[in-house]
């Protein structure tokens, strides 16, 4: 069995996780934790960092940590962590502790003040590196133990996505997002109609994929990204094997040289103009007068992706709002979408009552108004 701790935005850690693992069944889950079976570890261990919205993973384990310890030659480090009923820790760390030493193991546990341990100390400490990582958990008079597998590296992540001049700025699809978004396209040529700044492909780069495609309405942009993506592969040393770009509306996407001529499978894409809005100035009308403008374009995209028979996957954002404390989704587009498009599911199905209405994702941010609502959708055939 396999446990995968998740971010706070758990639903998106879940559809993510199933995309990757799309062979895992279901133990159990809840906000905080996926525990899933049939898995192959070594495949998990291989697959893991492509996992942006996973904390940790812990594999469980049918001996005791004493097992493990009498293996080892040299002073024996080890963390241990509860969950739910944290409050045994510190019972836990000692009776460990005492086991050892009555069984002769000169031992050291890395808790500080009898607290569960975090990412980054179980790194520095090189504890999933030696196996000594361990989470407890009770149910009722059963125990069971868990050995950490693999730890987001959320230091060198933030390192590499933030610091090389790629300031977030406003309305920026934010880095870790658009990484979901890659993942659950299961994308390796993607392909953005609405560029921008290139985040999106910048992003795809990091995961590996060699070819990148993009179009924009406007000549500006399309160079702008040129310059982003271009530098950003050679102060990484990358090689792509392949790169094109036009100047095009993606209303007429139908028209796209390369949607025309190149293998592109898959289309991860937000337009959104991000016009900033605060409590003083957000209103009903305003927020229709946007959707009136993104609707125009997303109908004619949609239709025209069918008429030249797109048949990858899109995986696209849309705006919703909130106004005096209530959720203003675009509903429009909801139609647009039952009409041209089957919204694919982003969870089995026995998750239905975590998914949304729309089958959709959500995506908050604390302190903004406008939120994004993710879509993993095929063109009816
Ligand atoms: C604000 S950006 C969205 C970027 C995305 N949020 C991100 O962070 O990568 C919107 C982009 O869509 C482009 N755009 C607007 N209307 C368009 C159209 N009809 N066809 C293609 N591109 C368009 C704009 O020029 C702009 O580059």
């Amino acid at each position: 069995m396999i446990w995968f701790a998740l971010w706070r935005e758990y639903k998106l850690s879940i559809a993510e996780i199933f995309t990757v693992f799309p062979e895992g069944k279901t133990v159990f889950y809840d906000k905080d934790v996926l525990i899933l079976e049939n898995l192959n570890e070594n495949l998990i261990l291989e697959k893991a960092n492509f996992l942006w919205w996973t904390i940790k993973i812990f594999k469980i384990i049918d001996n005791e940590i004493i097992d493990d310890a009498l293996n080892i030659e040299w002073k024996f480090k080890y963390g241990i962590s509860t969950f739910w009923d944290k409050k045994n820790l510190k019972e836990i760390l000692n009776s460990t502790k005492k086991i050892l030493k009555e069984n002769g193991v000169s031992s050291r546990f890395i808790n500080k003040d009898f607290k569960n341990l975090s990412s980054a100390q179980i790194i520095w400490e090189k504890l999933v590196k030696n196996g000594t990582d361990y989470s407890i958990i009770f149910d009722g008079d059963k125990k069971y133990t868990w050995k950490t597998i693999w730890v987001q590296d959320i230091d060198s992540y933030s390192k590499r996505d933030y610091s090389k001049d790629r300031d977030m700025q406003t309305g920026m699809l934010p880095p870790k997002l658009c990484q979901m978004m890659i993942n659950i396209s299961s994308g390796k040529t993607i392909y953005d109609p609405f560029v921008w700044l290139g985040t999106v492909l910048i992003e795809s780069i990091l995961m590996w994929n060699k070819k990148v495609y993009w179009s924009d309405l406007n000549q500006t942009m399309v160079e702008h990204s040129r310059n982003n993506i271009f530098k950003f592969v050679q102060e990484n040393n990358v090689i792509l094997e392949d790169v094109e770009f036009i100047k095009l509306n993606a209303k007429f996407i139908n028209e796209s040289s390369i949607l025309l001529e190149k293998n592109i499978d898959a289309i991860v894409t937000e337009w959104y103009l991000w016009e900033i809005m605060t409590q003083k100035n957000i209103s009903i009308e305003r927020i229709d007068k946007q959707k009136e403008s993104l609707i125009s374009i997303y109908e004619k995209f949609f239709e025209n992706l069918k008429k030249i028979n797109y048949t990858w996957n899109i995986v696209i954002c849309f705006p919703f709002w909130e106004i005096s404390w209530k959720y203003i989704y675009f509903e429009e587009i909801y139609k647009t979408l039952s009409l041209l498009c089957d919204i694919q599911p982003l969870f089995p199905t026995s998750f239905e009552n975590i998914t949304t209405k729309a089958w959709s994702l959500l995506y908050k941010r604390e302190k903004q108004l406008v939120w994004r609502e993710i879509f993993k959708l095929k063109i009816k055939t």
